[in-house]
């Protein structure tokens, strides 16, 4: 174990404020005199409050830029007698979604609802994780008690004890996360780290929650601070900073933090303040997507959403008002989970993203699979090609361009076997030119 650090970069200088130093001069007066005309159009009190003092006083900021959010419908709503109750977490991996909640689990494949299990109803956590000695990936959530569960999602539906198959058998379990290097899982316990591809068992005594992990490298947070564990080398390390309100990894592999006012970047164990936030605004918490990061924004009233993308702060024109005490849960598609303390989940994403991508496809090619593909193309139809999951025309994307909108080297459907309307060739051609 290697021996503690302290943080050793907070900025007390503009020199060490975290400004790229390489950044040319003519650069920098831009994004100043954006950032002053922006201080412009604020009220009066932000104006004498900070605005306009330069950055100095206020603090090095990211570059900012628009976001083009939208709420993403992005499933086929439950019956209104069966809500899915009181949602704890959700997980997903590939075309599935599964939402834990107080009434069981609900699942959705596509975007369309694929089952139920009711004999669970209290879930403390849920992540895909790579499966245990096959290829592949499994949803497994943690109950109340702490044990395992994946879920199956194949010709037999429902949840399987996985506990045993980890040697985790007696250790409660309070969170997991893909460590993002080979098949290794990490588990939060009471008083340990548990890390393990299924055959060796690594424990590291270590209380982490707030579990996060990129590439191998596992982090997490409580409110004096962040802790970084590497189980390659087996190496710990703790970052002091005291309240702390989000963690998250980009994209990159870069480890950033937040918290209320600020957000840091961690650099060969310290961290670097790269952004401040105006007054009146708090971080509320922060959640990694393969997009960038999302943060949830709070002024007084209500909670808004911006999005960390290749260095640039983006935020949308017209805020989302969340419930101030939502919590953010990243999404592989790029998208993010909104989870409010009543239970109620929403997801938001950009409009050229993968939610929304995913959204259009139901709205759009579904029916239209229905009335023209799906005599050849469900799971064991004659054309071998299963094409009943958004996943299947993600990855065929460029070949439904070639053969449905421009018909060549031979046309979809088959001359013969029915003909699209102009309107319907339209859509699918709307469809295939995006690249969420
Ligand atoms: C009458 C049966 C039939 C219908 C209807 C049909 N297909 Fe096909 N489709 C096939 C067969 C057979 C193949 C494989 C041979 C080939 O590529 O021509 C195929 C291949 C394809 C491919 C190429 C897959 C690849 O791997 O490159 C795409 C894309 C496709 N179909 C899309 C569609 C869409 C979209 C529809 C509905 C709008 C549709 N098909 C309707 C029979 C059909």
């Amino acid at each position: 174990m290697s021996p503690l650090r302290r943080p050793s970069a907070l900025p007390s200088s503009r020199s060490s404020d975290g400004t790229d130093p390489s950044r040319k001069p003519p650069r920098r007066r831009k994004s100043a005199s954006m950032a002053h005309r922006f201080c412009l159009g604020l009220s009066a009190w932000l104006l004498v409050a900070g605005c306009g003092s330069g950055d100095g006083e206020s603090g090095p900021r990211l570059p900012e830029g628009s976001l083009d959010l939208s709420r993403i419908e992005w499933s086929q709503p439950l019956p209104s007698m069966t809500g899915p109750g009181h949602v704890s977490t959700v997980a997903e991996a590939g075309d599935d979604v599964a939402l834990y909640s107080d009434l069981g689990i609900f699942v959705w494949s596509s975007g369309s609802t694929a089952g139920s299990d009711v004999s669970i109803r209290s879930w403390r956590d849920a992540a895909a994780v790579p499966a245990l000695g096959i290829p592949g990936t499994w949803l497994v959530g943690v109950d109340g008690e702490g044990r395992l569960h994946r879920l199956r999602n194949g010709l037999s539906f429902g949840l399987e004890d996985i506990t045993a198959r980890y040697a985790l058998t007696g250790k409660p379990v309070y969170e997991l996360v893909a460590s993002g290097s080979g098949s290794e899982v990490v588990f939060a316990l009471e008083n340990q780290l548990a890390i393990t591809d299924g055959s060796a068992l690594k424990l590291f005594d270590v209380s982490l929650r707030n579990l996060i992990a990129h590439a191998g490298r596992v982090a997490g947070f409580d409110a004096s601070g962040l802790r970084l564990v590497e189980p390659k080398t087996g190496s710990t390390r703790r970052i002091e900073l005291s309240g702390l309100v989000g963690l998250a990894f980009s994209p990159d592999g870069a480890l950033w933090a937040a918290t209320a006012d600020a957000l840091y970047v961690e650099k060969d164990g310290s961290l670097a303040r790269r952004h401040r936030v105006l007054p009146g605004q708090q971080i509320r918490g922060l959640a990694g997507s393969l997009r960038g990061i999302w943060i949830a924004l709070a002024d007084e009233s209500a909670l808004s959403l911006a999005l960390l993308r290749d260095g640039q702060l983006l935020q949308p024109a017209t805020r989302p008002a969340l419930p101030l005490d939502a919590r953010l849960l990243g999404s592989p598609s790029g998208d993010v989970w909104v989870l409010s303390s009543d239970g109620q989940l929403s997801r938001y994403g950009q409009e050229s993203g993968g939610g929304r991508d995913l959204a259009l496809w139901r709205e759009t090619l579904l029916p239209l699979f229905g009335r023209h593909c799906q005599g050849c193309h469900l799971p064991n139809g004659s054309a071998h090609i299963d094409m009943t999951t958004y996943s299947s025309w993600t990855r065929l994307r460029s070949a439904v361009l070639e053969r449905v909108v421009n018909r060549t080297p031979s046309p979809m459907p088959p001359d013969g076997s029915g003909m699209l309307s102009p309107d319907e060739r339209t859509a699918v051609s709307a469809w295939a030119t995006r690249s969420p």
